[in-house]
């Protein structure tokens, strides 16, 4: 025999655990089934282990989906004020840390025992550690094959999140059951991931590896300013996490270090003032010492300042400000922070996140083609997108 539930949760990550929560205060049966062995894995890795749990700013701007107006409806219904006046009524200590982003004063764990006291709370059942086999719909609903057993319910919610991080878990499940009811997808790819470098470019950039400086990477009309951070296998940081969800394979993006210092004034005052320095020695005033010698060195300078012309102080301020890089490739769903693409929205409804197509199956959280900017904007979708509907339940 099949047990019964009013609604069945697919994943027990943050969307999953804020819809059980919404649909059990409102006096739904909720199970919420995940092959892990702990809910929120995600949530506890985040954020430096601190979770960046959301983005104060967070609006429909800060999010990429092929339909941007889809997220606006859930964003406005469950704000990341609403967020915080939970953590805050766990008592839970936070701050904000830059651009908005709020994180865990102690630790990202604090946010998971909050969900899971509001989920007790809502008398929602977890069961862990249970594999999905097979969901079919019924006449009434959906049954599902688990390796617990046979589940029946009215409604079903697939919440299992995107393609990164396997390592941790994570599946293309939401995707297959979204093709097994027809509904179109959007193609996967990884986003907020580190940049690889071709082999030449990766030799020649080795020694700055551990260096991060304040950077503008652009990439067409889309840019972000914040850290950049020489890794052992190409770029990475804020920065580059930011537009490497714009960036598509065989593009070029365009880096402004330290955009704000005037490199060339800088070296012609110091041509003027104390002409028989080194190039580099000047950029040092600037730069962090690794990255001064490598743009100097990179333009073949090795006399003094003195003997710079205004061309090749121009061209030697141009290659630190407009650097123009070929990334080969991105370090994939191994460590991506998000997946971009995901079930279409235009095959969900904004207000509740039901499939428009098959009544009583919901797609919420990271499955979806809706993805954030780095800085809290990819947890606040997933409340926002929770909320919604499990208030629909
Ligand atoms: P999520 O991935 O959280 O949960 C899915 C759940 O489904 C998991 O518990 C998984 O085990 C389960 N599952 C998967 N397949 C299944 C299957 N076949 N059967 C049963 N269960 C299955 N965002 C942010 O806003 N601030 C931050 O600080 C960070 N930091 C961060 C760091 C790192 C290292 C990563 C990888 C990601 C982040 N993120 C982030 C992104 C954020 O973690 C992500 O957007 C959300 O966790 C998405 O929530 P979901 O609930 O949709 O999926």
């Amino acid at each position: 025999m099949a047990q019964t539930f009013d609604v069945v949760i697919l994943g027990a990550g943050a969307a999953g655990m804020m819809c059980a929560i919404m649909a059990g205060r409102k006096g739904r049966r909720v199970l919420l089934l995940d092959h892990a062995k702990t809910p929120g894995e995600k949530i506890r890795i985040s954020g430096g282990g601190r979770c960046n749990f959301t983005n104060i700013h967070a609006s429909g701007r800060n999010y990429l989906s092929g339909n941007p107006h889809f997220v606006k409806s859930a964003l406005a219904r469950f704000t990341a004020r609403d967020f915080l006046a939970m953590v805050e009524g766990h008592g839970i200590p936070w701050h904000e840390k830059t651009l908005g982003q709020l994180f865990c004063d102690n630790s990202a764990k604090d946010i998971i025992a909050m969900l899971m006291s509001e989920m007790k709370a809502a008398n929602v059942e977890m069961r862990l550690q249970t594999e999905v086999n097979t969901v079919e719909k019924t006449e009434g609903g959906f049954r599902l094959a688990t390796s617990s057993g046979p589940v029946e319910a009215k409604s079903v919610v697939v919440a299992t999140g995107g393609k990164s991080i396997p390592k941790m878990g994570a599946t293309g499940f939401a995707y297959d059951i979204a093709r097994q009811f027809g509904l179109k997808l959007i193609e996967t790819r990884p986003g907020l991931v580190p940049f690889t470098l071709d082999p030449n470019t990766l030799e020649k950039l080795a020694p700055l590896a551990g260096v991060a400086v304040d950077a503008e990477v652009r990439h067409g009309k889309t840019a972000f300013r914040e850290a950049l951070l020489f890794t052992h296998r190409g770029l990475s940081g804020p920065a580059i996490l930011q537009i490497s969800s714009f960036w598509r394979e065989g593009d070029d993006v365009t880096i402004s270090i330290e955009p704000d210092a005037p490199i060339a004034d800088v070296l012609k005052a110091a041509r003027k003032s104390n002409g028989k320095q080194a190039a580099q020695t000047v950029l040092s005033e600037i730069l962090p010492k690794r990255l001064a010698q490598f743009f100097a060195e990179n333009q073949g300078l090795k006399g003094h300042v003195a003997d710079l012309s205004d061309k090749a102080i121009q061209s030697l301020a141009a290659s630190i400000q407009s650097w123009v890089i070929r990334p080969a490739g991105s370090e994939g769903y191994r460590t991506a922070e998000v997946t971009l693409g995901g079930i279409d929205t235009q095959e969900l409804d904004s207000k509740t996140m039901q499939a428009k197509s098959v009544p009583g199956l919901y797609f919420i959280g990271e499955c979806v083609d809706v993805t954030g900017w780095l800085g809290g904007y990819n947890f606040q979708w997933a409340w926002s997108s929770g909320y919604a509907c499990g208030d629909a339940l």
